[in-house]
């Protein structure tokens, strides 16, 4: 990434991925990422805003170059997570008068994390200040989104909330603000449902907090910076809220074809009784799709082939990722095939148990489906399409 000016005196200095394929060795990234870092520069003192994944530091130091930094006074971690702090020991050592303004217990994970000696920290608690002559940076610690150490910085003068993590999307692009919401938008919600969707309560907890500061820019620590006029905000609120649509999420394995016919019976069945299906072929699919969809359905039901007395292990894990990215759902069902015997149904319903879905009658048959296993999968979407209008009548939906 080059260095781009935000306003005067404000500038990214972050770098970009776009080769990147996996974060966190679990998360596709489709589109790349960006690890933003800004700089201020105040008319007394320099900041430094989070720093960049390790292997992209000579990027964020030649970025400095570009702009003529020879001296930087704070330094300021947001997130101990190493997307962002993974420079900042690298940091320490090049920019040796530096302070690391962080709150306690970011402190402690960068200790841990980075070694970085307690002497070089500067700790701010929630809504403090610190002055760089003509900008002031004001501190707001916004815990869960998504670890629990998370904080943002808003700088009063220019108006600029950086809010690390918060409100970010995994979007590799050199334009500082991407005007193209078709593609954004996805890109953002992909996002939010790997990191933020297990963190619902916590980020609405903290948009309470932010929301009557008077802010003309969110700049994030991933993907393009936002404008009020912009929907991230509005869309976090959807995203973060306790309500469903009237969707189902068929992820699915099929070996031979069996379970793969009824998914497809399932799926026109559920259509003609008005409900949006999306269907998730798990040896094709990408996970963040999944997880995306995931954000608004109802429903979920799985449809797996019965293999070594189970489920297809590829179900298992995307099982147990539904469990712990804990989506909205309220209801469950699990539908496939078996040859001879198995546990499938106890297995899937043991990982999905946290989530506290009603399962819905699973519909499991011997080899590939007849007439009277047909008639139970039509009964299943009756049974969802009923869930679904109680939802209505209760304004969940
Ligand atoms: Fe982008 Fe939680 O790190």
């Amino acid at each position: 990434m080059v260095t781009q000016k935000i306003r005067e005196n404000i500038y990214s200095v972050g770098a970009i991925d776009r080769d990147r394929k996996l974060f966190d060795e679990l998360i596709p990234l489709p589109d790349g990422t960006s690890y933003n870092s800004y700089l201020i520069k105040g008319s007394e003192k320099v900041a430094l805003l989070d720093s960049v994944d390790p292997p992209m530091y000579s990027t964020l130091l030649d970025n400095l170059k570009n702009l003529s930094v020879e001296k930087i006074d704070y330094i300021i971690s947001h997130h101990g997570e190493q997307d962002h702090s993974g420079s900042i020991a690298m940091l320490l050592k090049d920019f040796p008068d530096a302070r690391l303004i962080t709150n306690k217990k970011c402190m402690s994970m960068l200790m841990d994390l980075l070694q970085v000696p307690e002497s070089r920290f500067k700790v701010v608690e929630d809504g403090d200040t610190v002055t760089l002559g003509d900008k002031t940076l004001q501190f707001m610690l916004t815990p869960w989104v998504h670890w629990p150490e998370t904080m943002v910085t808003y700088l009063k003068e220019a108006k600029i909330l950086f809010s690390c993590d918060f409100f970010g999307s995994h979007y590799a692009t050199d334009e500082l603000f991407f005007d193209d919401r078709e593609i954004l938008y996805p890109a953002a919600k992909r996002y939010f449902a790997e990191i933020m969707m297990p963190f619902r309560t916590s980020i609405r907890k903290n948009m309470e907090k932010l929301k009557d500061l008077d802010i003309e820019i969110i700049a994030p620590s991933h993907g393009p910076l936002h404008r009020p006029e912009d929907f991230i905000w509005d869309a976090y609120k959807e995203w973060s809220s306790e309500a469903v649509k009237n969707e189902v999420v068929i992820p699915y394995v099929s070996m031979h074809g069996s379970t793969e016919v009824m998914v497809k019976y399932l799926e026109k069945a559920l259509a003609k009784r008005g409900i949006t299906v999306k269907i998730f072929h798990l040896t094709e699919s990408d996970l963040g799709d999944l997880a995306a969809a995931l954000i608004d359905a109802a429903t979920i039901v799985i449809g797996t082939p019965t293999i070594l007395a189970g489920p297809h292990p590829n179900i298992i894990y995307a099982a147990y990722l539904v469990k712990v990215l804990r989506p909205k759902l309220k209801f469950g069902s699990i539908i496939g095939s078996f040859g001879w015997a198995g546990k499938t149904v106890e297995i899937l319903a043991d990982i999905i148990s946290s989530l506290k879905l009603e399962i819905l009658e699973p519909v499991i048959v011997k080899g590939y489906p007849k007439e009277s296993d047909f008639k139970l999968l039509a009964e299943l979407a009756d049974g969802i399409l009923a869930r679904h209008k109680e939802l209505l009548s209760d304004n969940k939906i």
